[in-house]
Formats: structure tokens, sequence, C-alpha cells
């Protein structure tokens, strides 16, 4: 056999079927537009993700899965339009009040998902998707991105599929599949003639929990919902583990995908 008889965009859907999870919905994320929202653009991570984008020649930009504006925000100050799609309309409440505090006037938000008919969507120079591809078909996704973009494209996606504690699933008596990382865009991307720039953001240091619950809302987060024995294990190993140090959470770790259309 050689790595031409593989479908990766097959084994990608495959694999996200057969996680616990699969993607979030828009009310998950909706929950977090006020709170974490906030945090997702701090940390260097914006920067850092600009720092790695090539804006010459480019007036316009398509943003999928924009969240509050991590990155729309920033970059409207430098292209002359934005185009900000997200499922979920809290966040782009946030994303609203963000560009009406920094007087942007060129975000055009929109209430739109990856899966929805983006027939009316606008071509830009770039096209970006920034942590927001936890997406069900990927190569529907990634083909829908591309075809938007007149220069550019840039994406990040996950590397490794957990973003716990590895301690915490044996607490859990889990065996859970971790999430789809980015060695399967790079793949499909392969399979659709691109070859494609990587390269790496890291997530700044581990973050200490500052207690039980904070613990149980970022386990639930990662990792879906805990029934009540596994509350109770977690409970027990939290106490037991505080005793001797802050419990870390693991610094999360982005692949930043480009490519260049012909
Ligand atoms: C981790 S946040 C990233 C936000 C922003 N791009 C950033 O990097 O800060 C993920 C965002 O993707 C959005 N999202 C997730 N799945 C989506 C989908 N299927 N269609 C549209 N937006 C989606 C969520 O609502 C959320 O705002």
């Amino acid at each position: 056999m050689t790595i031409a008889a593989i479908d990766f965009a097959r084994l990608y859907r495959d694999h996200m079927a057969a996680t616990a999870r699969g993607p979030k919905a828009a009310g998950d994320w909706n929950a977090r537009a006020g709170s974490v929202g906030k945090r997702l653009a701090h940390g260097g991570y914006a920067e850092a993700f600009i720092a790695r984008m090539d804006l010459s020649g480019c007036e316009s930009l398509l943003d999928v899965g924009c969240g509050n504006g991590a990155l729309s925000l920033p970059l409207a100050a430098r292209l002359r339009h934005i185009v900000a799609l997200d499922y979920s309309p809290a966040m782009l409440e946030a994303l609203r009040e963000g560009a009406r505090a920094q007087g942007a006037g060129n975000i055009d938000a929109r209430l739109c998902a990856w899966e929805d008919d983006w027939n009316d969507v606008p071509e830009c120079d770039i096209a970006i998707a920034s942590r927001s591809t936890q997406v069900e078909d990927m190569a529907a996704a990634l083909a829908k991105l591309h075809a938007k973009a007149r220069r550019r494209v840039y994406l990040t996606h996950r590397v490794g599929g957990h973003f716990v504690d590895p301690q915490i699933l044996p607490v859990l008596g889990r065996r859970q599949l971790p999430l789809p990382d980015y060695i399967y865009i790079l793949n499909i991307l392969h399979g659709m003639g691109i070859h494609a720039r990587v390269d790496y953001i890291d997530g700044g240091e581990p973050a200490a929990i500052t207690g039980f619950d904070e613990l149980l809302r970022r386990v639930a987060w990662s990792l879906g919902a805990l029934d009540a024995d596994e509350i109770a294990r977690l409970h027990r190993w939290h106490d037991e583990r505080i005793g001797r140090g802050p419990i870390l959470m693991p610094a999360r770790r982005w692949a930043f995908i480009g490519w260049e259309k012909p």
C-alpha cells in the first residue's frame, strides 16, 4: 500500500465521528463569548498569527469562525474591508462591540456557519480560519476557504488532540479518542495539490487552575460533559493533587498553515 491509497478526507470524517464529542454547537460558543471569548484575544496569540501573514498587495480579508474578533479587529486597522463569519450570535455581538469601541467601520460581521451555503460570501484577497476548524467535514471546509481566497489562505488548527492534562483521562476512567489534529489538514491539502507552509504558535505558559469549579469547567469543555461518577472522581483527584502544588493545564499549541493561490 502507498500513501496515495489513503483517503485523508474520509479518514478525518471517520475520526471526528468516532470521537465522543465531535464539533461544538453555536450555543456552546455563545456561553463563552463574554468570559473566555475575551481571553481568546490575549496571550500574544493574535500577534503571532498576524506576524506570520503576508498582507502585501491585499485589501480584503475573510475571517471564518471570527469569534470576538481577536484577528478581525487588529486587521481592520491594516486592511480596507473585513468580512467576519461566525455561527455564534454572541461572538458576533462581542466583535461588533469591539469594532464600535475602536471606531472600525469596515467589518461586515455575518451570522454564517462553515456548513451554510456560502454563495453570498464574497471572495477576499486573504481567507483565514483561526482556531475555528473543528468541523465534521474538513475537506469541505478547506475547499470553501480556498475558493473564497484570491491570493492567500492562513489557518490554525490544534497540535495534538487533547487540551487537558494527560493524567485526567485515567482518573475519569475514560478511554477517549483525541480530536483529529492538524496532520489531517496537511494531507488533505496535499491531495488538493496544495503544498502548504507550516509553522507553530505556542499558547504561552501552562495556566494554574484556581479551584475545582474551574478544573471541572475546563475538563468538560475539552472532553464533553462529565457524569456524576466522573465528577466525583475528578473532585477526589483535585483534592489530593492540590496538596502537592498548583494544578497546571497544559499550554495549547497551534499549527499555523498557510498557502498562496497560484
Ligand atoms: C476558539 S474560537 C476562535 C475565535 C477566533 N478565530 C480566534 O482565533 O480568537 C472558535 C470560533 O469558531 C466559531 N465556530 C466554531 N464552529 C463553527 C462553525 N461550524 N461555523 C462557524 N463558526 C464556528 C465559534 O463560534 C468560535 O467563535
